[in-house]
């Protein structure tokens, strides 16, 4: 299969030398890219800026922004089969960009925000008989978000995961996620490593797709 995977944070500039971002390091989608890519499946990572190498194997799309990650990601669905969202795309950005580095002679600023856009959602025209399979990054009810961003998005998978325990999530090489499907009850996997959890989503896409 033509499988598209998005990883990572995206970063919003505020002026040239600051932005706005999240603590997303890219390991859980390069990890799913690497997995499939490891299954035979052909596979292109768009991942925004991390410090983890080009996967061997993966074509690599290297993105900054939200609306960047927009453009790469509607760029390649027509060719894939399947989106796999693992990216902690940035909901917001500043209003306005400064030219020039702000200096610190103000004691107090304000930033002015707006949306950026939602990837997946914008996304969603294209879909077709193609699976499309979510995150959620969650410090609370998280099945219940989950499950409210899969029918909202109208996924066939949404992997939540809690992003407030310390030895899961962010950062961290272990992930304990639990699959949210629409016809199934969810299922909770034990904490693993990112390269098991990878496994065991593109083994569940494999027959999922079938
Ligand atoms: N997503 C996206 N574009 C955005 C934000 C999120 O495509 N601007 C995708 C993510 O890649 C993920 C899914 O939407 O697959 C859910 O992301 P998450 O940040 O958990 O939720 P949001 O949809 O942003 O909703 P909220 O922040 O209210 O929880």
């Amino acid at each position: 299969m033509r499988i598209l995977v998005t990883a990572g944070p995206t970063r919003e500039a505020i002026d040239p030398v600051r932005y706005l971002s999240n603590r997303s390091s890219g390991k859980m989608g390069f990890a799913i890219a690497v997995a499939a890519a490891g299954r035979g499946h052909d596979v292109t990572l768009i991942t925004g800026p991390v410090s983890l190498p080009s996967p061997a194997g993966v074509k690599t799309v290297r993105i900054g922004t939200a609306e960047e990650m927009l453009v790469a990601v509607r760029g390649h669905v027509p060719g894939c089969e399947v989106l796999i969202m693992a990216a902690a795309v940035a909901d917001w950005r500043p209003k306005t960009f400064a030219a020039q580095k702000q200096k610190k002679d103000v004691t107090s600023a304000t930033l002015e925000l707006e949306r950026t856009p939602d990837v997946l959602q914008s996304v969603l025209p294209l879909k077709g008989e193609r699976l499309f399979i979510g995150f959620a990054a969650e410090t609370e009810h998280v099945v219940e978000y989950a499950q409210r961003k899969l029918v909202a998005k109208g996924l066939e998978a949404v992997v939540a995961n809690d992003v407030s325990r310390g030895d899961a999530g962010f950062e961290v090489d272990d992930n304990q996620v639990t699959l949210v499907t629409p016809d199934a009850a969810p299922e909770a996997w034990p904490l693993m490593s990112k390269r098991e959890v990878a496994e065991r989503l593109v083994r569940w896409v494999e027959q999922r797709a079938c």
